[in-house]
């Protein structure tokens, strides 16, 4: 969405010029899947979609809202009246935010705002993260607030935890707030340490593509939270205060310990699946620091298979995406996200690029699939001020 635009509309709708404008990335993670509610790693990298926001300060407690995107008018709200738990629809995201910022004490006393995202929404690629962020950010530089990039991720984050009520971990908002172009964000999730990867796949003559399988998916649902309580449960079995704590050398002997209280494995799974997780983005690192991107492959199809059998949150048309391309000759492939549909990611030649996305997309015609949406991805910027 242009700057122009977004600056345009907003002058239109409430009849003055936005003070300026700011955009904020989806992301698509490399590897690291439901491991930022452990405190484990994650390497997510900006989209080049973004949710761009034109904003103007107010000082009489009101806060005006509209997309571009929905259906609607202009929402008028009262700061005073915002509250965590109502009937929430596409406002509770920057609405969270403002709320987020107030009851951190932050002097934000009102604001116009203008949204417009090419980020798909549903599709697991961060779309909520970047209206949480990009509104965030706007009001981090309006009202002078000096807060660090990792501190208004953590303020977006709770902004979706506990004002939309969606129980997720911290990754999307800081892969939104927090990366930069050409680089993969390999990020600590229990301290926010952060280390940006170079990640220049075309130099080596590969690319990632995005395969968006076009089934949405929702974490306010249950099964996002079902497996974050069974990960809890297994830490506190476990005497550590997140999984992240239990070494990939001691995997063996902390799932024998769990045996007697886990009769039907549950927990173990999802144990199993979050170690080796933090390790396959050890691993990854590694591989990408030494110059093999190449030898990802094999990685990304492990947490693939991890998170389809342990974790178990994959779906017919994530496991259809992963299986054709890799037939079709991709390098690797996995499910990206939460789950529970949206998108996948596949890394392939140069070459294979034409053959691999059109083994996908017959494949999906011939189960009777929705047709996916495919697209290359590049790394690109974090959040910034455009005007
Ligand atoms: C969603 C959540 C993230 C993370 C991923 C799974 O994207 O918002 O916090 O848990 O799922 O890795």
């Amino acid at each position: 969405m242009g700057e122009q635009q977004v600056r345009a509309a907003f002058t239109e709708l409430y009849g003055a010029e936005p003070e300026g404008v700011w955009s904020a990335p989806g992301r698509v993670n490399l590897i690291g899947e439901h491991t930022d509610y452990n405190d484990g790693f994650v390497m997510p990298f900006a989209l080049p979609h973004t949710a761009v926001a034109a904003v103007a300060r107010r000082d009489d407690g009101v806060l005006r809202l509209h997309s571009a995107d929905v259906e609607g008018g202009v929402a008028e709200l009262a700061l005073d009246a915002l509250a965590p738990g109502g009937d929430h629809d596409w406002t509770a995201y920057p609405a969270g935010v403002v709320w987020a910022l107030r009851e951190a004490g932050h002097p934000v006393t009102g604001a116009d705002v203008h949204l417009a995202s090419t980020v798909p929404a549903g599709a697991g690629l961060s779309s909520s993260a970047a209206l949480e962020v990009v509104v965030a950010l706007a009001l981090n530089d309006l009202y002078e607030l000096g807060l660090p990039r990792w501190q208004l991720a953590r303020l977006c984050q709770r902004a979706e935890n506990v004002y939309v009520g969606a129980p997720t971990g911290i990754m999307d908002q800081t892969a939104s707030a927090c990366c930069e172009a050409g680089h993969a964000l390999f990020l600590d999730t229990r301290d926010l340490t952060q280390k940006q990867i170079p990640f220049d796949l075309a130099a080596e003559g590969l690319r990632l593509l995005v395969v968006d399988t076009q089934v949405k998916h929702a974490h306010s649902g249950g099964e996002y939270g079902k497996r974050r309580a069974g990960c809890e449960k297994g830490a506190a079995l476990l005497g550590v205060d997140a999984l992240r704590d239990v070494p990939y050398a001691d995997l063996g002997a902390a799932l024998e310990r769990l045996a007697p209280d886990d009769p039907d494995g549950e927990v173990r799974r999802l144990v199993r699946h979050v170690v080796t997780e933090d390790e396959r983005v050890e691993r990854v690192v590694a591989l990408l620091e030494a110059g093999d991107a190449r030898a990802i492959g094999p990685v990304l199809d492990e947490g693939h298979a991890s998170l389809r059998d342990d974790f178990r949150v994959s779906c017919p048309e994530l496991d259809l995406v992963v299986d054709t391309a890799r037939t079709a000759g991709a390098l690797g492939a996995r499910m990206t996200g939460g789950g529970f549909g949206g998108s996948a990611i596949v890394l392939v030649e140069t070459a294979d690029v034409a053959p691999v996305t059109q083994a996908v997309e017959k494949a999906f015609a011939a189960a009777d699939f929705t047709a996916p949406r495919v697209f290359e991805a590049v790394p690109a910027a974090g959040a910034h001020r455009l005007t």
